[in-house]
């Protein structure tokens, strides 16, 4: 008698839950061991089931159409796409959020520059706050989720993903969020801000990150900045300085090499209070500063 391992014909996906399963954890197998969570994520966004599924339940049968569409999901994760593209969710702050591949997938190391925010500016305070390229809005929705009090506005060049953002705004239904077309703060003219957040692109320009892993399917525009790197934060931090009030913070993400020069930078332009926040793998990450003036 054949058992539950060896039920389906090797290369075909089959058609329960368990042999699915195993299909796609062997298509998606790596080192690291998340081709298997791939599998569970992608074959739970299908069924609309939890991911323990189809270790419960291996033998149920699927319909046609689900098996059909998990198939494709895992092939298009075999040849690299990422996951949040394929369910087209991805959770930031624990916000459940929509991206597309109009939009940067959010990742976790922004979330310190939530973080941050939180913990630099007061609650229960009406505070004015700007998202400098908001992408699906993961920064600004979390902080107008955590702080009701305050009013955030965002802005983002790229139309499409404005429009993943705003949705994402109307689906967690978040009123003190604005978001607005534009370069950078172009639609902010004459507007002064308690604070200012922003997780620009600051990938170099060149960079072989940028034809790896899930990079290749993001916006380019969304990474890229210039043959250092840091074309967008010279520009950001010249121009905050004007946007800011008496005291008001300055919060921008930059990557893992760029804590030096980000610091100069901010120095040079006449910003005090500098310091810089390491991510979890101890990378300096999120510079932190104030315009005194
Ligand atoms: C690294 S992504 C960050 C997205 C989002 N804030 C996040 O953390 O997930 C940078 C974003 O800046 C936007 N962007 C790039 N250049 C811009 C510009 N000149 N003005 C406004 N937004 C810009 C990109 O379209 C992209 O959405």
């Amino acid at each position: 008698m054949s058992n539950s391992s060896t039920r389906h014909t090797p290369g075909e996906p089959g058609n329960t839950l368990g042999e699915l399963l195993r299909w796609a954890s062997d298509l998606l197998a790596d080192e690291d061991g998340s081709g298997r969570l791939d599998a569970e994520v992608l074959i739970g966004h299908v069924t609309g089931q939890p991911r323990h599924e189809p270790y419960i339940r291996p033998e149920r049968t699927l319909p046609t159409s689900q098996g059909q569409r998990i198939e494709e999901l895992v092939r298009r994760r075999a040849e690299g796409q990422p996951v949040a593209y394929l369910t087209g969710e991805c959770e930031f702050w624990s916000l459940p959020l929509h991206v597309t591949p109009a939009t940067l997938i959010p990742r976790p190391e922004t979330e310190l520059v939530v973080e941050s925010a939180l913990a630099h500016l007061p609650a229960g305070e009406s505070l004015y706050i700007a998202d400098l390229g908001t992408g699906s809005g993961a920064i600004a929705l979390a902080l107008a989720s955590e702080r009701p009090d305050w009013r955030v506005v965002a802005t983002e060049r790229c139309t499409a993903a404005l429009e993943v953002a705003r949705d994402n705004a109307r689906r967690l239904d978040l009123a003190n969020v604005a978001f607005h077309a534009g370069d950078w703060f172009e639609p902010l003219a004459g507007q002064r801000f308690d604070l200012i957040v922003s997780n620009p692109p600051y990938v170099r320009t060149g960079d072989p990150h940028l034809e790896r892993g899930d990079l290749r399917f993001e916006p380019r525009t969304a990474l890229a900045s210039g043959v250092d790197g840091l074309d967008a934060i010279r520009r950001i931090t010249a121009s905050a300085r004007q946007y800011l009030v008496p005291g008001g913070r300055l919060i921008l993400e930059h990557g893992f090499d760029q804590g030096a020069p980000a610091r100069d930078l901010l120095m040079a332009l006449g910003y005090g209070d500098i310091t810089t926040l390491r991510d979890l793998a101890g990378h300096e990450r999120v510079a932190v500063c104030a315009w005194k003036r």
